[in-house]
């Protein structure tokens, strides 16, 4: 395995929100390359705990590997798991109570570029795309060769809102038998095949979008969002944050979504003199607007342009 590399994104304002003190524990339910879980555990030193999950094995043994002569390392329990789990996974380490949960969602640099798991249309890799590698979840190549034209246009339109994404479905149905697609170059070739011959200039906009869009269908990325917010909503105490980080504008809506829900009290008609729902809201909402990445950050971390934090804190 290479270094596992990943520049932490808005780090500064994550540790603004959730406020870490000495003795407290937190979950990072994306550990990457630790950058969220090594600020926490420094700032709640000496007695403070983080549970960091990760999906990708790599991450948790290069996260292990690289603190293990610290003190810290007492300090921090690395799971391998999906934080879609995040509550069975809390209770089985009997962690807690915690000030709060973090989630990064998406990509580390390290998944994207030196994994060789062919997330990145610009190298030539196998198409596996998935974050766990560890199971037998099925990869980017498997889909391509099994899913029907309907389910992968839908892939294609819904995640990665490609505008050729019925004729790239088309064409790869067409040809999966004679020319099967098990590399990134086999399945821009066909992309680029597939767009009409005046827009082929651009046609590394469509490998992004058809690349980014089978990325999130392998590893059930808004299926695993979905599950997460209620579970981490749910472990934490009142007082409690929960603040999630997403570079994509699905995965913003769902949060934004659930955040005000969850904020939101008596849903009764406003001609009603009296509540008869009886809803309270659950949390406060911390970010009326999603916090975004000042000029210097963008500027050091492209990466950093997409992001888009947001927090709520438990009633
Ligand atoms: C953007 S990185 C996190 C970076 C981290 N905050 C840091 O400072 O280095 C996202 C991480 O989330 C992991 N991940 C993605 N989906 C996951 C899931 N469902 N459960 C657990 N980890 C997941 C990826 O493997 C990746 O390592």
């Amino acid at each position: 395995m290479m270094t596992y590399q990943h520049i932490p994104v808005l780090l500064q304002e994550v540790l603004q929100i959730l406020d870490p003190k000495p003795g407290d524990s937190f979950v990072d339910a994306t550990l990457g390359g630790g950058g969220y879980t090594e600020a926490l555990l420094s700032r709640t030193a000496p007695k403070g705990k983080v549970l960091a999950m990760d999906l990708d094995v790599d991450a948790i043994q290069a996260f292990k590997l690289r603190i293990k002569n610290q003190e810290s390392s007492k300090r921090v329990i690395a799971v391998h798991n999906n934080f879609s789990k995040v509550a069975h996974v809390v209770a089985e380490h009997k962690f807690g109570p915690v000030a709060g949960i973090v989630a990064d969602i998406g990509l580390s640099s390290y998944e994207l570029d030196s994994a060789g798991r062919g997330i990145s249309f610009q190298k030539d890799e196998p198409l596996d795309m998935r974050f766990d590698i560890s199971g037998n979840a099925p990869t980017a190549a498997f889909m391509l060769a099994e899913y029907g034209e309907q389910e992968l246009t839908s892939i294609f339109k819904n995640y990665g809102e490609e505008k050729f994404a019925k004729q790239i479905a088309r064409n790869i149905v067409r040809n999966r038998d004679l020319h099967k697609i098990t590399r990134t170059t086999d399945l821009t070739a066909i992309i680029a095949d597939s767009i009409p011959a005046r827009l082929r200039h651009r046609a590394s906009d469509s490998y992004r979008r058809v690349f980014q869009a089978l990325r999130i269908a392998v590893n059930a990325e808004l299926e695993n969002l979905e599950k997460f917010l209620p579970e981490a909503l749910g472990i934490l105490p009142s007082g409690g944050t929960l603040a999630v980080v997403t570079f994509h504008s699905l995965e913003d809506r769902i949060v934004k979504q659930f955040f005000v829900k969850a904020a939101t009290g008596c849903v009764c008609p406003k001609d009603f003199p009296t509540c008869i729902c009886g809803r309270t809201p659950g949390a406060e909402i911390l970010t009326k607007k999603p916090v975004i990445a000042g000029a210097p950050e963008v500027s050091q971390n492209s990466r950093a342009k997409s992001a888009k934090l947001r927090a709520i804190r438990k009633l």
